[in-house]
């Protein structure tokens, strides 16, 4: 595109999830330089390792890297010192791992990188929930494990877009929330993700980061599919 990033821009982050390497290299030309961030995750990681991570920063202003670690401390703080060492600037760390897994995490972390905390996947409906044994409502455990990841120190979390409103209210500004789950941008057939909402109804409840896949990545035409988003969300606020 030959017109200037649109600023909304800035709080999307794509989603480069893929097993074929000529579409992540294309998708980091291509919205590397339009968008806020571009995220490397478990796909492209696990098969190119951190030459992904350093296609992604060649093209883009921010990386994150959306590993969800979830182990014991001393490993998930070794892993973060590692991503540390990568130069990425957001990476992803499961809230279940529990207060003492955040804290090693956040240490390794320091002011190096802003660890974001994954509360409950978004593909998670009610009826995967009882499957799990987790009874009781996804918002309420979500806000506790938010506190937790506050407490911790960590810069924020991923949440559902349904969430946003009320951890919004409860973790002010700069605790940072982002959103993946984003729907309904043009035409997309019913896929994994469950608690959606749009991208201006996301941003309007107060978030900061709205990660965006396959409704960009796989539209038609990927590059009107990003020109509509960037007028949808010059239109919030
Ligand atoms: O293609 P789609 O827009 O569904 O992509 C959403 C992205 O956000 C995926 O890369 C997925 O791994 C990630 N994600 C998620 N739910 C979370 C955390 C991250 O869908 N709770």
């Amino acid at each position: 595109m030959s017109h200037p990033p649109s600023r909304s821009l800035d709080h999307v982050a794509v989603a480069l999830d893929t097993p074929d390497r000529e579409s992540f290299d294309q998708w980091c030309a291509l919205f590397g330089p339009q968008v806020g961030v571009l995220k490397v995750g478990l796909e492209a990681y696990v098969r190119w390792g951190p030459d992904a991570v350093g296609e992604a920063r060649r093209w883009a202003r921010r990386v994150f890297l959306d590993l969800k670690l979830h182990d014991i401390p001393n490993t998930v703080g070794g892993a973060v010192s590692a991503a540390r060492d990568l130069g990425v600037d957001y990476l992803t760390v499961h809230a279940a791992g529990g207060p003492r897994m955040l804290a090693a995490a956040q240490e390794a972390a320091g002011d190096g990188l802003e660890l974001l905390v994954v509360t409950l996947l978004t593909h998670l409906d009610s009826e995967s929930l009882e499957a799990l044994d987790l009874e009781g409502s996804s918002a309420d455990r979500v806000s506790r494990w938010t506190a937790l990841a506050r407490a911790a120190g960590c810069a924020g979390v991923v949440c559902s877009p349904l969430e946003l409103a009320r951890l919004r209210e409860e973790n002010p500004a700069p605790f940072v929330l982002v959103t993946p789950g984003i729907r309904g941008l043009g035409s997309m057939g019913d896929d994994d993700q469950r608690r959606t909402a749009s991208p201006e109804t996301a941003l309007g409840a107060g978030a900061d980061l709205l990660v965006i896949g396959r409704p960009l990545t796989r539209a038609a035409d990927p590059e009107a599919a990003l020109r509509t988003l960037a007028k949808t969300l010059d239109g919030v606020g």
